[in-house]
């Protein structure tokens, strides 16, 4: 319950320091209707001190020190909670040494464990952040496929081809829906391709760099792709409406744009002309496969123009110093 009387839901948020999760955290608070428990592994790392800055964040939000793998600490943040949003998950930038341990455990194992103390906590519903990752790396797609949620990764071709990340969110999202399957427990996941916007956080998250190297123009060649996109701030409205929306169930694809990167760039570039643009693009083998998210806009999803999305990107990575 509020000060002024009025009522409020507790929802955990799980790796509320990352970029996906501060822009949910937000959204909850700058509502008005929650109080948010926001797990992040050391609140005392400044890389989590905006958290704290938020409009709202010093009657309704509380930070819980928790590693999705350490089940005890999950359990506590989730205690109380009507919802949870699970966001956590590592998002690797290079490859990694060992994937087991730091990719496909703490996605897989941090998952059973986040729906594990949903389920005995009596969570109303959990909202599992899934990937586009879990959705299109199939070689049977045809190249002019339109993916719907129907569509799943192949986990024997990710693993072949040391696509660990992409394993890591195929595994957690099956499991998180076979878990639903098995407990009742109300579980909807959420399929977001690449997700640009302006950061809130202090730090660029891994998938933010990738248009940040972009336009910093140090890379002489690059593969033109076309990839599937989303502004972080209409992902965090579409996780909220799954959470709110008693017709939700299910998966829920969210993407909203598909641009190659070439074009992105020329976007980006039309609102920061002295933006640098790499000098050769040249044709991609392959390109991302296309993503349709009409269940999603089924529920009244709306998102803004690509280059609402692209002119806060850039204006917050220049703000931010990274360009
Ligand atoms: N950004 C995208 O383009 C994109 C696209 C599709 C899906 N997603 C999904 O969106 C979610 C958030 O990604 P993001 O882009 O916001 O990345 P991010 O900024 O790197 O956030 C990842 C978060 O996961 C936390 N985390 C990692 N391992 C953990 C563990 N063992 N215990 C507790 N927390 C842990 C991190 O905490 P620390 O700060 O302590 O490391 C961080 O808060 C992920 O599930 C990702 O798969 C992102």
């Amino acid at each position: 319950m509020e000060g002024d009387g009025r009522k409020t839901k507790t929802v955990c948020v799980t790796g509320a320091g990352g970029f996906v999760a501060s822009w949910l955290v937000q959204r909850l608070l700058s509502s008005g209707d929650y109080t948010v428990h926001g797990t992040v592994r050391d609140p005392s790392d400044p890389k989590n001190g905006h958290l704290e800055a938020l409009a709202g964040a010093g009657e309704r939000l509380s930070l819980f020190k928790a590693d999705v793998l350490d089940y005890a600490s999950v359990a506590s943040a989730v205690a109380g909670c009507d919802g949870v949003f699970h966001v956590a998950s590592p998002v690797p930038a290079a490859k990694t040494q060992n994937p087991e341990v730091e990719v496909l455990a703490p996605a897989v194992k941090g998952t059973q464990n986040v729906l594990k103390a949903c389920h005995e906590a009596k969570v109303r519903r959990v909202v599992v952040v899934s990937s586009a990752a879990a959705v299109i790396m199939n070689p049977n797609f045809p190249k002019d496929a339109v993916l719907d949620e129907d569509a799943w990764s192949d986990e024997d071709y990710c693993r072949n081809t040391g696509m660990w990340y992409c394993l890591s969110k195929t595994l957690a999202e099956r499991e998180a829906l076979a878990y639903a399957e098995k407990t009742g427990l109300d579980v909807v996941t959420v399929c977001p391709p690449l997700v640009l916007g302006p950061l809130l956080q202090p730090v660029a998250n891994t998938r933010s760099l990738v248009l940040i190297n972009l336009l910093k123009g140090d890379r002489d060649t690059v593969e033109d792709k076309a990839r599937n996109m989303v502004d972080v701030r209409d992902l965090a409205d579409a996780l909220i409406l799954v959470y709110e929306n008693p017709e939700a169930s299910g998966r829920y694809i969210c993407s909203a744009y598909r641009k190659r990167l070439s074009e992105m760039v020329d976007i980006a570039r039309s609102f920061c002309p002295d933006l640098n643009r790499p000098k050769k693009f040249v044709e991609a083998e392959d390109d991302d496969r296309m993503m349709r998210s009409r269940k999603m806009e089924a529920l009244g999803w709306k998102f803004r123009a690509v280059e609402e999305c692209l002119r806060d990107s850039v204006e917050s990575y220049k703000a931010a110093g990274f360009l």
